[in-house]
């Protein structure tokens, strides 16, 4: 099992929920490796102190999120180069036509038109090569990654139907409960770091968590109750999910519990969930960041085991391709 995350921002409860904490429950069933996607990141102009400042921070955060770098490969994209090896390669294998198509790509162009580079461009091809060189059966993803992993399918199907099987065609992996955590203050749209005020970051101070919570949007209607009907009542609903979450209480137990209630209730009592989920995860991230020594360590030991298992595709691609053997 294998994904990556972005460190282009920091990371808040959606990659939590939606990402990183279902990864961490599933280290003993598969042998998963996870990864900054550093490479991915400078497809939009970064400052480089502060890329680096979250590479860190965001590692920190996936150890103290419970992802134990005893069970799991963690480790930076940068560090492995056969993933860029990979990416050339498969650029031979990717059509124009297609990677025009992606919906990411042409979100991004609107929103960066003054940077519209051959790396935004090409970013799935890269995310391809990220997948495809450690021969994954699951790609665990966020609901707005299923087009890059069909792509990756599709890239890698018409690998393996000139050169036979060479690539494992991986599935994704979504999660239902979590999934998509959607923003506090415009619930029709993810939750998002570039949305600051419906977003809750995991190194968020309490006092902040709890003022987003007591404003989140909730419905239109009047009807002031604590309901799962997502169609009807957006808001309600993420909120209930988020709590779902948070607590592991089913939707059936939280309407239980604030029957009668209304939103004036509901939601701080989110707040104090989240802040509450959070605050081991906070103390544990502060005490690693102040172990450098430590992360390297484990980005070290990462890569290096990232790149000897990356390796053996790339030696196997490279040779199906015509290349002489160095
Ligand atoms: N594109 C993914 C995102 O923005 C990050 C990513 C890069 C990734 N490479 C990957 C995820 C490989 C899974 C597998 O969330």
């Amino acid at each position: 099992m294998l994904s990556g995350i972005q460190p282009s921002g920091e990371l808040h409860i959606g990659n939590y929920l939606g990402a990183i904490k279902n990864w961490a429950e599933r280290a003993d069933e598969y042998d998963c490796y996870y990864f900054m996607a550093d490479m991915h990141t400078i497809t939009v102009r970064q400052d480089p102190a502060e890329l680096r400042r979250r590479v860190l921070t965001q590692l920190a955060t996936y150890i103290a999120c419970g992802l134990d770098p005893e069970k799991n490969t963690l480790f930076i994209q940068s560090h492995v180069p056969s993933h860029a090896q990979l990416a050339w390669v498969l650029n031979c294998y990717t059509m124009f036509g297609e990677l025009s198509r992606m919906t990411q790509f042409k979100d991004k162009s609107a929103r960066h038109a003054d940077n519209i580079n051959a790396g935004l461009f090409d970013y799935p091809v890269l995310m391809a090569a990220d997948i495809l060189i450690y021969q994954p059966d699951y790609v665990p993803v966020g609901e707005d990654q299923r087009q890059h992993i069909e792509i990756c399918r599709d890239i890698a199907n018409r690998f393996n139907g000139i050169y036979g099987d060479v690539f494992k065609i991986p599935e994704p992996f979504i999660q239902k409960v979590g999934a998509r955590v959607m923003s506090l203050a415009t619930p029709d749209s993810k939750m998002s770091k570039s949305q600051p005020e419906g977003c809750v970051f995991m190194l968020e101070k309490p006092e902040d968590i709890l003022r987003k919570f007591k404003r989140a949007v909730t419905d239109s209607d009047r009807e002031n109750c604590v309901r799962y009907a997502p169609e009807e009542k957006p808001g309600v609903a993420n909120l209930m999910q988020i709590y779902a979450s948070a607590t592991g209480k089913s939707y059936e137990e939280i309407e239980k519990e604030f029957d009668g209630q209304g939103y004036g209730a509901f939601k701080p009592a989110v707040g104090e969930a989240v802040v509450e989920m959070l605050r081991p995860i906070q103390a544990e991230t502060q005490r690693l960041l102040a172990d450098k020594a430590y992360l390297e360590s484990v980005y070290r030991a990462g890569a290096e085991k990232a790149a000897y298992v990356a390796n053996k595709t790339l030696r196997k691609v490279y040779k199906k391709v015509g290349f002489i053997q160095p």
